[in-house]
């Protein structure tokens, strides 16, 4: 089977398109660093409030005082998605402080990293980056159907592609690599985007979900791997390809706000460095696997204990 995502002609889409946002409130996970920061910016420019949603709450509150310009605004909230507790513990405190929200954006993320586990014994990259959204946006998507064109964006990456799910060996028994680890977490985003997409369908919601990537992008990602060969490498590649962050994100920023996107693309930059078009692609490969996307959400449901949208379908 190929796993190339056939693609659709690129469009003309800038962050000069982005509606006004004001009276929005999206919630963006890893919103101190790297993609989440640019996309907290852009969401402000265009007067959203936004909560800014970090495991580290000291840096993000400085970062906050830049952002005061507005027109929009940042929230500072405490959230460590491999921390199940401190998932719960920040929906419940955006439940006492918001009465519905408008867009999710699920960005935060680790990558190669070596072998460890979250408190449920699960690899900490699929835990992260996989399951601590799926939790999360179960326990907000109550406050998400109260908006009006609310939105869920899942960030991926293209790897997903060449990514095997592997659902018996969450433990990271066997031969574990941290790239492929990393790997099958972005796939894990993929079918969770869609089949979440399929099941609020079914279930009547208005909320939609959306996967997106952001290419190669210089951000501190890069310099967080454990391996000094795979951190020359990236940092070279990023350096030659990499777009800036503000780039970067404009797949995503297109996904959250433009209203001719669609759930069944996924979006991504394509173009010059630092003009780049948003590049429609098909799922492909293990990215369409339905079985797959049903037993990830029935494993996720068990290992997190959060339970919604269920379905048969
Ligand atoms: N950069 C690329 O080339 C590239 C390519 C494809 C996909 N992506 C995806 O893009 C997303 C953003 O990555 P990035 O490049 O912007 O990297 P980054 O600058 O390292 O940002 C990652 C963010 O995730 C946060 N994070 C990590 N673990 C967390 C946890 N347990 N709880 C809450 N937040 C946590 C980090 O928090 P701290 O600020 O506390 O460290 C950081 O803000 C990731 O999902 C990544 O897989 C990136």
């Amino acid at each position: 089977m190929s796993t190339r995502s056939p693609e659709l002609p690129a469009l003309s889409w800038s962050t000069d398109d982005m509606p006004d946002l004001a009276g929005r409130t999206a919630i963006v996970t890893g919103a101190a660093s790297g993609l989440g920061l640019a996309i907290t910016r852009s969401l402000i420019a265009q007067g959203a409030q936004v909560v800014m949603a970090v495991r580290n709450t000291a840096k993000a509150e400085h970062i906050r005082a830049e952002l005061a310009q507005g027109p929009g605004e940042a929230v500072v909230m405490e959230l460590d998605l491999l921390d199940l507790t401190s998932v719960h513990r920040f929906t419940a405190a955006v439940h006492d402080r918001f009465a519905a929200v408008d867009l999710l954006i699920g960005n935060a993320g680790i990558s190669s990293q070596s072998l460890t586990l979250s408190a449920e014994g699960v690899e900490s990259q699929f835990a992260t980056n996989h399951l601590g959204h799926f939790a999360l946006t179960g326990l907000l998507l109550d406050l998400l159907g109260r908006s009006h064109d609310p939105r869920i964006v899942v960030v991926s990456s293209a790897l997903y592609t060449s990514a095997a799910l592997d659902l018996d060996r969450l433990d990271g028994t066997g031969t574990y690599s941290p790239g492929r680890a990393y790997n099958r977490s972005k796939l894990a985003n993929v079918l969770f985007g869609r089949e979440l997409h399929r099941r609020l369908q079914a279930s009547g919601s208005t909320v939609t979900s959306f996967v997106a990537h952001p290419g190669m992008a210089k951000t501190p990602l890069h310099t967080t791997y454990p391996s000094p060969a795979l951190r020359l490498v990236t940092k070279t590649a990023a350096a030659l390809i990499g777009r800036p962050a503000e780039h970067a994100v404009v797949p995503i920023l297109y996904a959250a706000t433009s209203p001719d996107a669609s759930p069944d693309s996924f979006y991504g930059p394509t173009g010059p460095k630092l003009h780049p078009r948003v590049q429609p692609a098909a799922f492909t490969g293990p990215g369409r696997d339905l079985d797959a996307a049903r037993a990830l959400w029935a494993k996720s449901q068990q290992l997190t204990g959060v339970h919604y949208l269920d379905f048969d379908g």
